[in-house]
């Protein structure tokens, strides 16, 4: 038996840190679903697939040869494609920009769906992403919505691009992110939205310690 815990929420509310976190915290298991769709986006990238192409992009889903190396509280797990350590690629705003429109793909979404839930082994898992809690495990337990004002969402962003050594500005940032939440709202296939039994949290005046505080604490209830 897999207990699962969902968290979804737009970019950078602090989805990834705070499941990592729970997941640690509580000796699961961790499925960062955003690095799935941002590793098929750097793998159609790397081929010169766009998102129009979706035949190319289903077989890329398909066969996409990936690993995830876990990783500490603190860390970001590291992702293989094809053996080659592509996680620093991840990160920037051009692949979360593309991910975003390759998750757009109802195929696309449906070939990645089984993979994602077979991550639910026990003890439990936190699953971190968009649809966790609406489509990939609809009886989750326990989903949180996890929020932020955009204004806070591209500095904490912002901060973690620069902390890596990226050369990012505020402004564009912050026009990227809303973009990509807009486009990942208003899709037809899995769109953003908090699932109706979720417990929405917003992070904006709350330190990350506060909501994994009130996340453990929604768990042992
Ligand atoms: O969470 P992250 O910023 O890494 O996600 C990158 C993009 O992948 C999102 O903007 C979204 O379009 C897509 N995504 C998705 N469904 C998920 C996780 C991510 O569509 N469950």
């Amino acid at each position: 038996m897999s207990v699962v815990v969902t968290i979804d929420g737009p970019g950078g509310a602090g989805k990834g840190t705070i499941s990592r976190i729970v997941a640690m915290r509580m000796g699961w298991h961790y499925l960062d679903s955003g690095a799935l769709y941002r590793t098929l986006a750097l793998a159609a990238l790397k081929a010169g697939v766009d998102e129009t192409q979706s035949e190319q992009l289903l077989d890329l889903a398909k066969h996409l040869p990936l690993t995830f190396l876990l990783e500490s509280e603190d860390e970001d797990h590291r992702v293989l494609l094809d053996g080659v350590d592509v996680t620093d690629d991840l990160r920037n705003e051009q692949t979360g920009s593309m991910a975003s429109k390759v998750a757009s793909n109802q195929a696309v979404r449906a070939a990645l769906l089984q993979w994602q839930r077979d991550n639910a082994v026990a003890p439990g898992l936190v699953a971190d992403g968009r649809d966790m809690g609406t489509v990939v495990f609809p009886d989750a337990p326990i989903k949180i919505y996890l929020t932020a004002s955009l204004e806070e969402r591209a500095n904490r962003r912002y901060k973690q691009l620069i902390a890596k050594g990226l050369d990012v500005s505020i402004g564009e940032l912050l026009e990227e992110i809303r973009v990509r939440d807009e486009r990942d709202m208003n899709r037809e296939v899995a769109p953003l939205k908090p699932a109706d039994d979720a417990v929405t949290i917003d992070s904006t005046e709350i330190t990350i310690a506060q909501v994994v505080d009130n996340i453990l604490k929604l768990i042992n209830k």
